[in-house]
């Protein structure tokens, strides 16, 4: 079909929710997207932080091709022996002991919420220790729970009343995080660098400081790592460069490599309070998906791997130093989940970077979110940055 028309017959039948650059996207190989006119892409989205390995990777591809000529789906009432052995290989390799698996970043949070608001009453026999502190600038999902510890009004202001008993404070502000948490708090819910929020990493005392606020007051430390996890910074887990670690974390985008899922990953303290029929999921942690999500793993959980994560991040962010900087306000980011905050809307150069054949996305309106897949070259970081720096002519 002829790539307008698909644009145009979108429109007929999609809820209008997105709003779409014109090309049509048919497939992708490693760090590169191919559109129907058989134009390459260098991708420097990879699907918002989530096609860590590139795209069609030859042995992931192979194990779910495998995987789905076994067993797709057989439902969380019947064992299977994917699904623990994803399931070891993160409580191996974290601060956790247990895992629960869902489909998405949101849902993970939304198990996240409930695990907390759960332990607490357990622990307190009482309903009323149900506060949830959460952050300005934080992003952690559009369903309801999760859209109600997300701060930005335009995406919560048409859908309330949400979950209540939240609390926002400022992001990196110690000093208002102490106010805001209280013994009523269940749960502090944070990114250890926001993504959607405009790529902001949190201060090493601004995290510290909140561990040490949920133990002084009984509440239960929640890391959002759906964006920021799994090798994203150069490190396994983004927390683990601030020396804290909590009692939940969150994971998705990249676990499973493009394939749905998200994993609520909990201390014993909490897993213990979950009953069966507190929570579940039909789809979660099918055969199929926790197959591939070991590929991911195992591959990313490799010193060797994290190490040349770290060094194509320094050398992403070098090269940026390049860029004309009157336009530039700031540069930030740490490994591949890097921020170019410009001082005005970034919408044209993402469209003119994508006439040049590099795909970028925005994370909030002036900052270029520069998130590539983990295995992207040298090569291919000098290109995208010769494109941006051409094009920043049109912010
Ligand atoms: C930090 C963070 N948490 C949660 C989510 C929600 O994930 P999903 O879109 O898979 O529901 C996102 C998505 O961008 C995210 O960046």
């Amino acid at each position: 079909m002829d790539p307008h028309e698909i644009a145009r017959a979108e429109s007929e039948y999609i809820v209008p929710i997105y709003v779409r650059p014109p090309m049509v996207l048919t497939h992708g190989k490693g760090a590169y997207l191919y559109d129907t006119e058989g134009k390459r892409y260098l991708d420097f989205g990879a699907g918002i932080a989530v096609t860590a390995l590139g795209h069609a990777d030859g042995e992931w591809a192979q194990v779910v091709a495998e995987q789905a000529l076994t067993l797709v789906h057989a439902s969380n009432l019947y064992h299977t022996e994917p699904h623990l052995e994803l399931a070891k290989r993160l409580v191996t390799n974290s601060f956790a002991d247990r895992v629960f698996f869902s489909n998405s970043g949101a849902e993970a949070n939304e198990a996240a919420l409930k695990f907390a608001r759960k332990w607490a009453r357990n622990k307190t026999g009482e309903a009323s220790k149900s506060n949830i502190v959460a952050f300005d600038g934080g992003f952690h999902g559009r369903t309801m729970g999760a859209l109600s510890v997300t701060a930005k009004a335009r995406y919560r202001e048409d859908f309330t009343p949400l979950v209540p008993d939240v609390t926002f404070a400022p992001f990196n502000d110690l000093s208002a995080a102490r106010e805001a948490i209280t013994q009523r708090t269940c749960a502090v819910i944070v990114e250890p660098i926001q993504g959607e929020g405009c790529v902001r990493p949190a201060e090493v005392a601004f995290l510290r400081g909140l561990r040490q606020l949920c133990n002084e007051n009984g509440a239960l430390l929640v890391l959002d790592e759906v964006q920021c996890g799994l090798g994203r910074t150069g490190k396994l887990w983004a927390h683990e460069a601030y020396g804290v670690a909590p009692d939940i974390m969150t994971l998705a985008k990249p676990l499973a490599g493009g394939l749905p899922i998200g994993a609520t990953v909990v201390t014993e303290a909490v897993a213990r309070v979950m009953q069966p029929g507190d929570h579940g999921s039909t789809f979660a942690a099918g055969p199929l998906v926790c197959r591939a999500a070991q590929v991911v793993f195992d591959r990313i959980n490799q010193p060797g791997f994290l190490a040349n994560v770290q060094a194509s991040g320094s050398y992403l962010m070098d090269g940026l130093g390049s860029l004309p900087s009157d336009k530039l306000i700031q540069i930030r980011g740490v490994g591949l989940l890097v921020g170019v905050e410009f001082a005005a809307s970034v919408k044209p150069l993402i469209s003119a970077a994508a006439e040049r054949g590099l795909v970028i996305i925005n994370a909030g309106e002036k900052v270029l979110r520069l998130c590539p897949p983990l295995t992207v070259t040298r090569e291919q970081i000098d290109s995208a940055i010769e494109i941006i720096g051409d094009c920043v002519a049109s912010v």
